[in-house]
C-alpha cells in the first residue's frame, strides 16, 4: 500500500486499519522496532556498574545496564534457563550479578552464567553458551541506542545522517553538545493512540496555529503551518520580543557553548525514525521516545536538558519545561481525538493531507516499504 495521488494539493493518508489492526501492529514491531535502532535509556541513568533499566523495545524486554568496566550492556531480560523474566523492576541496581528469581541462575555484568543450584555438579554445562542473549549497543547524544536485530543496520546511515540531512550538516547536532548536557526533568506520558499519529503530529505544523497558542507566540511562523521539519536546515526563529524558549517567551539561558549564531534564536525539530524526536534550542534541548505498547497506546518519555552549571545551581527551569509540556499534551490530546475514529468507516480509506503535510507521505511509503520489503 503506498499513498494514493488525488489531486495536487491532497495525497492520502494510510487508511484506518493501520491505527488500529493489532495483527499489524505486530509486523510492525517485528519489522520496524526490533529491527531498527531504538533509543532506549539516557546513559546518564546507569550511572555505575550494575545499574540498570528494563525497556521495552518492539515485544521484548530488554535489561540495559553497566559492566564491572563501566561499558554498556543490553539484554533480552529472559532468563536461559526456563524462561522466567530476570529484571522485574523498571529500574534498579545490583552489586555484581543478575539473580534470576525462578531457581537462581545467576549471570555477571556481562551476561555470562557464573552461577546456579548445583551447576558444578554439571561440568558438561557450557556457561559461555547459557548465557544471557546480548543485545547491540551503541551511545550516541547520551542515550543508549539498541537494536535486536542479529546484523543491525548501519547506526551511521539510518540514525546519524537522518540527524545531519535534516540540519544540513553533521556538525549542526554536534553544537549543542547533547551528550554532555544534564537532565532537568523528565516527564512520561501514556497516550492512547497509535505510534504513527504521534509521529505524523510531529512532523506537520499544520495544527500549530490551531492548538499551540503559546508555541506560535514564540515561534510566529508556525502559525503559518509550515513545519520546522519542512525545509532542509531550516529552524523556525524566535520571535523579535521573544527572549528564550519559555512558555511566556521570558528570559531562557545562556546560549550552549557550540550553539552557533546562525542557530541562535532559532527551534529545530527532527524526527529520527521510529521512535524519536529531537528539539533544540539555543540554551536547552528536548529529546522524546517513544515507546509503542499497543496498537492504540504509546508511552513517551520526554527528557529536557540543560548544561549541568544550570541544573547543579538549581536554576528555575519551570517555564521552559513548561512551553513544551503544554505542547506534548497539546499534541497528544489531538492524537487521542483522531484514534477513536480511525475504526470509523468514515476513515475506511484514510483521510487527507495537504501541501504542508505532504513530507508525512514519505514516511508512509516508508512504513510500506519497510513492511513489504521484509514479509517473506
Ligand atoms: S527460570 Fe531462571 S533460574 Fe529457572
Ligand atoms: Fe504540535
Amino acid at each position: 500500500m503506498t499513498t494514493t495521488e488525488l489531486t495536487s494539493s491532497l495525497i492520502s493518508t494510510l487508511p484506518g486499519h493501520y491505527y488500529t489492526d493489532a495483527e499489524l501492529f505486530q509486523l510492525e514491531q517485528q519489522r520496524v522496532f526490533e529491527e531498527m535502532w531504538f533509543c532506549a535509556v539516557r546513559a546518564a541513568d546507569l550511572d555505575r556498574p550494575g545499574a540498570f533499566r528494563t525497556v521495552s523495545v518492539g515485544r521484548e524486554s530488554v535489561v540495559v545496564s553497566r559492566n564491572r568496566a563501566g561499558e554498556v550492556r543490553a539484554f533480552l531480560n529472559v532468563c536461559r534457563h526456563r524462561g522466567a523474566r530476570l529484571c522485574t523492576e523498571e529500574q534498579g541496581q545490583v552489586r555484581r550479578s543478575f539473580k534470576c528469581p525462578y531457581h537462581a541462575w545467576t549471570y555477571d555484568l556481562d551476561g555470562g552464567l557464573v552461577a546456579a543450584p548445583n551447576l558444578a555438579s554439571m561440568p558438561d554445562v557450557d556457561r559461555a553458551a547459557q548465557g544471557l542473549i546480548r543485545v547491540h549497543v551503541r551511545e550516541w547524544l547520551g542515550y543508549v541506542w539498541v537494536c535486536l536485530a542479529d546484523e543491525p543496520p548501519s547506526f551511521t546511515e539510518t540514525v546519524e545522517d537522518v540527524v545531519a540531512q535534516r540540519l544540513g550538516t553533521a556538525e549542526s547536532i554536534t553544537n549543542y553538545g547533547v551528550d554532555g548536557l544534564a537532565l532537568g526533568r523528565r516527564i512520561s506520558y501514556d497516550v492512547r493512540a497509535n505510534w504513527k499519529l504521534v509521529i505524523e503530529n510531529f512532523m506537520e505544523c499544520y495544527h500549530c496555529g490551531t492548538i499551540h497558542p503559546e508555541l506560535t507566540e514564540v515561534l510566529p511562523e508556525f502559525a503559518d503551518g509550515y513545519a520546522a521539519q519542512y525545509y532542509v536546515g531550516h529552524g523556525a526563529e524566535f520571535g523579535s520580543e521573544v527572549e528564550g524558549f519559555t512558555v511566556d517567551g521570558s528570559a531562557g539561558f545562556e546560549r550552549l557553548d557550540g550553539v552557533t549564531e546562525d542557530q541562535d534564536r532559532r527551534y529545530y525539530a527532527i524526527t529520527v525514525p521510529p521512535q524519536v524526536f529531537i528539539n533544540l534550542v539555543p540554551d536547552h534541548v528536548i529529546v522524546h521516545r517513544m515507546f509503542p505498547i499497543a496498537v492504540d497506546r504509546t508511552l513517551i518519555e520526554c527528557d529536557w536538558l540543560y548544561t549541568p552549571g544550570i541544573i547543579e545551581s538549581g536554576a528555575d527551569i519551570s517555564r521552559s519545561v513548561e512551553l513544551f509540556d503544554r505542547v506534548n499534551r497539546q499534541d497528544f490530546d489531538a492524537c487521542e481525538r483522531c484514534q477513536p475514529a480511525m475504526a470509523s468507516r468514515a476513515y475506511r480509506a484514510g483521510g487527507v493531507l495537504v501541501p504542508v503535510e505532504h513530507h508525512i507521505g514519505e514516511f508512509h511509503t516508508w512504513l510500506a516499504d519497510r513492511l513489504a520489503d521484509t514479509v517473506q
